[in-house]
Parts: structure tokens; C-alpha cells; sequence
């Protein structure tokens, strides 16, 4: 009942059209790829919590209404700005199994086994998202689990009416799901396809909601889910044992901090590579008159791209998790490596991608589904993930939720692109309990140390420039969230040479430039409806205003 409630009130406002138009608030907000779990996160938040409770609300109702990344069996990063000011970052990244081993996914020859580190049951990784959340909750929610899951269990146990998109996605993503019985049960009727409107009731996924309500990450990692998750895993082969359930913990991480034109900016640290390269991209660009060249100008595109060119190098050679690699999180984000890093800049020339290795210190030197959430004064961005839509394509039998393939973000072989066209090296390579790189970037911005921006984005190595625009479009081209949030994007990431563009993002002219200066491919991007999905806040004068990104569904919504 309460479901339909719900519909009722969003379909009778403009807010689940995909419009452009900000929505403004005055207490709290929330701003994902789901209108019902935005609802869900803002209905906690009316109900007296904080942004915490809102935001673990919301995550657990993604569970449920954006099964291609909302998870139970995923991972995730967040960062969260508390009201008294203090800045922290929860890590529950999934971790690599016990038994996992560094060539796991080569054949006797070296050769990697197709797909067998996307798309099969040892794709996945220990999952984070279930200890993280009730992490969060503890720590600086206010509410009880119960209270905050309430709405993900009547959502998956009522159901709700199937979009456009989300009928699309099934039908699509059903024909990679033939050899796993819970993934049809899940996605279809009997195998028949679930057309738009059709009401869609998870009532397996209910019940591992209630027991998680019920008992809290032992409602997950061990009795009766855990059970499941191992006897799915003994159907396929799959790494996960009891014992890893048992001892999955996330990690409270500092942040990266660092400073941009008089802002703060706040990122993930490794084993997110979002927080670092970030950083490291805006401390190359900061001695530069970015607004003079105009946004969309050649000198702009050349100049990020650039910078970009040399971070994502570092990222291959330099970035992984820190409990394995030591990892030179210092020196990446300091400005004066930035300074020597950027040095061989030719503001009218392109360098080439094979010319540009890592960079290291100079011995002369002094010295990583998106959604945000607001309520008065604390801040929380939080990117999570099964890593390729739909994960696995593997529903848990009888636990009615969907696996990671995370596992692919390892390196799984020294220098060869995995699923992003990322390469990796040994910071990177899998051990037992290891943390894969990633490159999810929730990120806070302050001023003078007041709220101001709350911005993140999916789209595997492209989250990382994606959030890198945001910033720049509010800071230097003084843009609002909207045209922020909204004007296409551009993306270059080292290896492969080539800048990748959203439909319109450069103009024909504007190409020729840049192809004057050296810069030698270019590619439309063929996903979706442009780069990234950056569901954004910003915070002025008291004065709360945010976007869903136009480029998919869902809401903002405020009060
Ligand atoms: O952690 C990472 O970097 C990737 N697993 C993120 C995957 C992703 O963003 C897919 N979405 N478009």
C-alpha cells in the first residue's frame, strides 16, 4: 500500500521526468538513479534521521529497484562529512577469497581464460556492501537497521510497476542469464520476459532483507544467507568460503585531502584510485586559466587531457590496495609532484601515450551507482557497485540477490586492459584478502569548511574524470549543479590513445583542433546516454540544490 503511495506522489510531481531543472531544499535531500529509493532514503530522513540513515536507506532500496548495481552482494566506498566538520571514508570493497592466487584466471600458458574473471561464479569477490552499510549505521546513524530497511523489504516484498528502463535492462540482460535458475527466476516470468509495467515482487530478496534486519551482517555473512551464497557457490566452482563471509570487515580509511583553487576537495583513498587521481589532475591543472579558455575550447579539452594522461599513467604503475603495496598516496597528491609531473606540458601539442610512463619523485623534492545524500550540515557520497551491470549475471538460489565480478579489477595479467581498458601491475595483482583497484571517486567538496558540493559517478575508469568535470564546470566555468551535472563530458585514460566523448561533447571544429595538436583518436561513446551518471548536491547559502543526471532515470528529491 505504502508502495503505491509512493508512485502516486512521484508520478503526480515533475520529479521522476529526466529534466535538467535542479531541485532546491531547505533541510535534506537525496539524489540517486532510482526515484524510489531516493523516496525511500528521503521518507528515513523526514522520519528524524540523518543523512547516514538516509543514505543507508537509500542504498539498501537500490538493492531492490536498481538491481544492476544497487547490491547486497557488491561493494562500495563512502565518504562522509560529519555535522561537527570531521571528514572519514568507509572502504567495504569486496576482497579477494582465501584461496584466490595471482594467475588464478590463466591458463597453463599464461594466457587469460575468456571471461572467467567477469562472467562466471569465480568472478566474484567477498561481498562489502551488506558489513559496510550496517557499519555506517553504526557508527554515525541514528536509527536501528530495522528502521532504515523498512522500506528496501516492502518495496522488493510489495513490488512496484517496471519502468521503460528497468523492463529494457531485464530483457537484454536475460540472455546472458540461461545457465543460472535463480537469475531467470529473478529476471523474468518463468522465462518470459517482464514487459514495462508489469509489477515486479522480489519476495527471496525480502526475506534476506528481514533476516538481515533481524540479525544485523550476521543476517548476511553467516546462518541461512551465508548458507546460500556457499551452496551457489559450490553450484559453479566459486572461490567464497564460510570462512571469508565470516571475516569480511570494511575499513574506516582518512581521506585524500587536497586543495583546489581555495576549495576543499575530499576523495577516496586506495584502494580507490578515485581520491588520488583526482587530486593529482586538479593540482596539474591548477596553475592554468581554465575559465579564460572557455568551457568546450581545445585549449580546456587538450589541457585535461593531458593531465589525465599522465595520472592514469601513475595509476597503472602505482596504485592498489594499501594493505598489500605501498602505495605513494604522498606524493601523488602533492603539488610540487604535480609541477615536475606536468613540466613537459606543451600547451599546443599532444605527448604520446607510449612516451608517458610512470612518473617517481625527484630526489630534489620536498615530498583513488552513485548517490548523495544532504541533511543539515552532514554530507554523504556513495558509489557502489557489482562491477559489470548485473554483476555476474548470477542470482543467489533462493537468496534472490545478484553476485560482483569485481574480481576483474585485479590485474589478473601484467599490462593487458581488463574490462575498462585499464592496465594494471604488481600494486595490483591478486593475493588472498586483497582489495581490487577501483576507480569509484564519491567526493566532497567545502568552502571556507562549510558544505558545498556532494558529487560521484559510476562508469569504471571514466567515474574518475567524470567527477574531475563536475568540479571543474562549478569552479572554474562558475557553472550551475545543473549545467554542471548536464553538459557532455570527455574522457582520456593514457592507454588506449584516444579521447572518448559524449554525443555532442566536441564540436566538429573543435575536433579538428585538437587533431592539429597531435592528439590522433577519437571515439563517440557508444554506452548508454553519454559518460557517467553524476547525481549531484551543492550547498549555497543555506540554499540545498541538486540533480539527478538527466542521462538515466531516477530523482532528486528534497524537503
Ligand atoms: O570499482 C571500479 O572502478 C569498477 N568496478 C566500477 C564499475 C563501474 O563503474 C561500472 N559502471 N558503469
Amino acid at each position: 500500500m505504502k508502495v503505491l503511495l509512493y508512485l502516486l506522489v512521484l508520478l503526480s510531481t515533475p520529479l521522476l521526468a529526466a529534466s535538467p531543472e535542479a531541485i532546491y531544499g531547505k533541510t535534506g535531500m537525496v539524489t540517486s538513479r532510482s526515484a524510489l529509493a531516493s523516496a525511500a532514503g528521503l521518507e528515513i530522513m523526514k522520519a528524524g534521521g540523518n543523512a547516514v540513515d538516509g543514505a543507508v536507506a537509500t542504498a539498501f532500496a537500490l538493492a531492490v529497484t536498481y538491481p544492476s548495481a544497487g547490491n547486497l552482494g557488491g561493494g562500495g566506498f563512502a565518504i562522509v562529512r560529519l555535522a561537527n566538520g570531521k571528514v572519514v571514508t568507509l572502504d567495504h570493497r569486496e576482497t579477494a577469497p582465501a584461496s584466490a592466487s595471482r594467475d588464478m584466471y590463466l591458463d597453463s600458458e599464461g594466457n587469460i581464460i575468456k571471461n572467467l574473471s567477469t562472467a562466471s561464479h569465480k568472478s566474484s569477490g567477498t561481498p562489502g556492501s551488506v558489513d559496510g552499510l550496517i557499519t555506517l549505521l553504526e557508527t554515525y546513524g541514528s536509527l536501528s537497521i530495522k528502521q532504515v530497511i523498512t522500506p528496501a523489504i516492502r518495496l522488493a516484498e510489495e513490488g512496484f510497476p517496471l519502468s521503460h528502463d528497468l523492463a529494457r535492462q531485464f530483457k537484454k540482460v536475460l540472455k546472458k542469464m540461461d545457465q543460472y535458475p535463480g537469475s531467470v527466476k529473478t529476471f523474468s516470468k518463468n522465462g518470459v520476459p517482464y514487459e514495462e509495467g508489469d509489477f515486479w515482487r522480489q519476495p527471496e530478496l525480502a526475506k534476506t532483507l528481514e533476516r538481515i534486519a533481524l540479525s544485523g551482517r550476521d543476517g548476511f555473512y553467516k546462518g541461512k544467507t551465508a548458507d546460500l551464497i556457499i551452496a551457489e557457490m559450490q553450484r559453479g566452482n566459486g572461490e567464497i568460503t564460510l570462512n571469508d563471509l565470516a571475516n569480511y570487515k570494511s575499513i574506516w580509511r582518512e581521506p585524500i585531502r587536497g586543495m583546489y583553487r581555495g576549495y576543499e576537495i575530499y576523495g577516496m583513498p586506495p584502494p580507490s584510485s578515485g581520491g588520488a587521481l583526482v587530486i593529482q589532475i586538479l593540482n596539474m591543472m591548477e596553475s592554468y586559466d581554465i575559465s579564460a579558455m572557455g568551457f568546450g575550447s581545445a585549449k580546456a579539452i587538450h589541457l585535461m587531457v593531458e593531465a589525465e594522461r599522465r595520472a592514469y599513467a601513475d595509476r597503472a604503475e602505482h596504485l592498489g590496495d594499501p594493505e598489500y603495496y605501498d602505495v605513494p598516496i604522498a606524493m601523488l597528491t602533492d603539488k610540487h609532484y604535480a609541477a615536475h609531473r606536468f613540466a613537459d606540458f606543451d600547451p599546443d601539442n599532444a605527448s604520446k601515450s607510449e612516451d608517458v610512463g610512470a612518473g617517481h619523485w625527484l630526489d630534489e623534492s620536498s615530498e583513488t551507482t552513485h548517490f548523495s545524500v544532504y541533511k543539515e550540515g552532514m554530507m554523504v557520497a556513495l558509489t557502489t557497485t557489482l562491477n559489470s551491470s548485473y554483476g555476474n549475471k548470477i542470482v543467489v538460489q533462493d537468496a534472490g540477490f545478484l553476485l560482483n565480478n569485481e574480481m576483474d579489477d585485479f590485474s589478473i595479467k601484467e599490462n593487458s586492459p581488463n574490462q575498462f581498458s585499464v592496465i594494471g601491475r604488481e600494486a595490483n595483482a591478486i593475493a588472498p584478502g586483497k582489495r581490487m583497484l577501483s576507480s569509484m571517486s564519491p567526493t566532497l567538496a567545502l568552502k571556507d569548511g562549510q558544505p558545498f558540493l556532494i558529487t560521484g559517478s559510476p562508469g569504471g575508469s571514466t567515474i574518475i574524470t567524470t567527477v574531475l568535470q563536475v568540479i571543474v564546470n562549478i569552479i572554474d566555468h562558475g557553472m550551475s549543479i545543473e549545467d554542471a551535472v548536464s553538459l557532455p563530458r570527455f574522457h582520456h585514460q593514457w592507454l588506449p590513445d584516444r579521447i572518448i566523448y559524449g554525443k555532442y561533447g566536441i564540436s566538429p571544429d573543435t575536433l579538428e583542433v585538437l587533431k592539429k595538436m597531435g592528439h590522433i583518436d577519437f571515439k563517440e561513446a557508444s554506452w548508454g546516454r553519454g559518460i557517467g551518471d553524476a547525481n549531484s548536491i551543492m550547498i549555497t547559502d543555506s540554499v540545498i540544490s541538486g540533480i539527478k543526471d538527466p542521462r538515466n532515470e531516477g530523482a532528486a528529491l528534497a524537503y
